[in-house]
């Protein structure tokens, strides 16, 4: 007799592709796409929309200190769960996959465990994870991070927004600060499924990466305060111009990245300017910078020019100088048996598979700190994300399920039918 690991576990699409559109909606921005910032009104809705979700399929759901959202479906034995997911808060102006699309395929693979009446020797557990966008509090992936102990609990919930509020109480107001203990306990492995976010699988034609890690990533925040003056009267050379530091630093950053070259990538996201005024000289401003490398010892020379040159532009301008760091995260490897379970798995699917690193952070790099862990990537059109363009083939969806679906069958033990 034919053991189910293997007939391949198809997706219903119908209702996965249908749950992405729905929850695409759930934050409709009317400037395009979805905004649903971590802990927002929004996200409220979303969680509410997927935590429903996930009792339909007769997941038992908890919430943890930090809003981080599991549920298990029960094992032959009780024990250190398998388990997958991702997030679903996301960017301003975000397309339907990002996150979405590995907790959804998760709650997807339970119901059709259920359909097929497969059980598994282990519980597989499907969760989202709080602000792992990292675009309303900092650091990104602090939901994970904090179930994996990586940060206190306190400081976690005490993280400020970048609209002035702490972030315990943002999980109280929407209703998310669960009683379940935080950190949580170490799964017996962990695999995400995610879009690639990037062009690789698509030039190449391949519809399954098989993930080998992810690059290391440095925020920081960088604020100049000088003088705010009238922009009419005040002479250029009797101006502590905070707006004109932050610009000439944030150009030399972008110099600094030229200088290194590929594959570090840097980013100015953010640059607010106070008063934010046509007529009055800036007399604070402040700016974010994310930098990313595969090579942790290359980011830090890179930080340190960084530091080097805000702080001479600072002298320059006669303003003062402030940094602040965001986040810091290693580069991480992902484990080889489950890169194997992924290329196995794609095999005997018939599916071409390519290796390649992450360049997006993701809540599978913090549970790679306490459990072997793996992650799916399959192809973004035109390798475009954090824009409401973002888009992944139905197809590539159907693989990427057969894919997630088997690796965590058998990482569970899957057996024959009741
Ligand atoms: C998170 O998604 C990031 O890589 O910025
Ligand atoms: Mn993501
Ligand atoms: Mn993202």
């Amino acid at each position: 007799m034919t053991r189910p690991t293997d007939v391949p576990l198809r997706a219903d699409l119908d209702r996965l592709m249908g749950r992405l559109a729905q929850l695409a909606d759930v934050g409709r921005d009317p400037h395009g796409g979805t905004t649903r910032l971590a802990l927002s009104d929004a996200d409220r809705a979303g969680r509410d929309l997927v935590v429903g979700w996930m009792h339909d399929a007769g997941l038992d759901v908890t919430v943890d200190e930090v809003g981080n959202v599991v549920g298990i479906r029960p094992g032959r034995i009780d024990g250190p769960v398998v388990m997958t997911g991702s997030h679903i808060d996301t960017v301003r102006r975000a397309g339907a996959y990002d996150g979405n699309l590995g907790v959804l395929a998760g709650i997807e693979l339970v119901e059709r465990l259920d359909e097929e009446r497969i059980t598994t020797e282990r519980p597989i557990a499907v969760a989202f994870f709080t602000n792992e966008e990292g675009a309303r509090f900092q650091p990104d992936m602090l939901g994970s991070l904090a179930y994996v102990g990586g940060i206190d609990v306190r400081e976690a919930l005490d993280a400020p927004s970048i609209d002035g509020q702490r972030l315990g109480d943002e999980l109280a107001r929407i209703g998310y600060a669960g009683p379940h203990p935080c950190p949580g306990s170490a799964p017996a492995a962990f695999v995400e499924l995610h879009i690639e976010q990037g062009p690789v699988l698509e030039r190449a034609a391949v519809p399954i990466g098989v993930v080998t890690g992810v690059q290391a990533i440095s925020w920081q925040q960088v604020t100049y305060t000088g003088r705010a003056r009238h922009a009419g009267t005040t002479p250029m050379e009797l101006r502590n111009d905070a707006g004109r530091a932050a610009i000439d630093a944030a150009h030399r950053v972008h110099e600094i990245a030229h200088e290194v070259g590929a594959p570090l990538v840097a980013t100015i996201g953010s640059l607010r300017l106070e008063p934010d005024l046509v007529n009055v000289v800036p007399g604070r401003a402040s700016f974010t910078v994310d930098v990313r490398h595969i090579d942790d010892a290359v980011l830090d020379a890179v930080d340190g020019r960084i530091a080097d040159a805000a702080q001479l532009v600072a002298r320059e301008h006669g303003v003062d100088l402030d940094r602040r760091r965001l986040a810091r995260f290693a580069a991480v490897p992902f484990d080889p048996r489950i890169r194997s379970l992924i290329e196995d798995a794609a095999r005997r699917l018939g599916l071409a598979t390519t290796q390649l690193v992450s360049g997006a952070g993701h809540d599978a790099q913090m549970l790679a700190r306490v459990c072997p862990t793996g992650m799916v990537f399959v192809p973004s059109t035109g390798g475009i994300s954090h824009h409401p363009d973002e888009h992944t083939d139905t197809d590539a969806i159907a693989a990427g399920f057969a894919v997630l679906a088997d690796v965590v069958r058998r990482l569970a033990g899957d057996e024959e039918r009741a």
